[in-house]
């Protein structure tokens, strides 16, 4: 099995959420890549960031793998940002590839809770609309992420899975 983590990361939490699933997934044997999502221009102002977010701006990312075809199941990971999930994630969405009717992943980390229902059920809506079969998903308090006995407990499921 080969396991994609799409993932963006303004301030390190979910990409120590994406690095932990690497490690435990490799102990296991499976492949995993890591696709970290950056913006050509990286918004650093919080009110910005929020609009961004709120407006559903697409902004423009480095270069990235956007062809999934090689993955058997792919996660989606992203903060919660102004109660939806990052904007790097919507611009991904749009020029994503070959994600139809694959096996997905969705965790979200976050900081005060607000908004994380509405921010987890847009991304539902989102891997719904490419048909993919949604087998896992979370919800992961950032500053949690730096407890790796906490993310195994919170993740068991999934790791037991893969
Ligand atoms: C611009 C911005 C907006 C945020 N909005 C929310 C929010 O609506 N609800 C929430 O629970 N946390 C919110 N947070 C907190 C982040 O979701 C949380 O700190 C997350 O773990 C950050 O992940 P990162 O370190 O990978 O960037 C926001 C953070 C930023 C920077």
């Amino acid at each position: 099995m080969k396991i994609a983590v799409v993932f963006y990361s303004f301030s390190g939490n979910t990409k120590r959420l994406a690095s932990f699933l690497k490690k435990k997934f490799g102990e296991k044997k499976r492949e995993v890549d890591l696709i970290e999502l950056k913006p050509v221009r990286e918004e650093t102002v919080f009110l910005k960031q929020c609009m961004q977010a709120f407006l559903k701006r697409n902004p423009e990312l480095l270069d990235v793998e956007y062809d999934l075809k090689n993955y058997d199941m792919v996660i989606f990971s992203s903060p919660v940002w102004a109660f939806t999930f990052a904007p790097c994630l919507h611009s991904y969405f749009k020029k994503v590839k070959n994600l139809e009717g694959k096996q997905t992943v969705l965790i979200l980390t976050y900081g005060s809770g607000a908004g994380t229902d509405k921010a987890l059920k847009e991304m539902e809506e989102v891997l719904l609309g490419f048909k993919t079969k949604i087998i896992f998903e979370a919800k992961i308090p950032g500053h949690k992420t730096k407890n790796e006995e906490y993310l195994g407990e919170k993740l068991k499921p999934l790791i037991e899975m893969v």
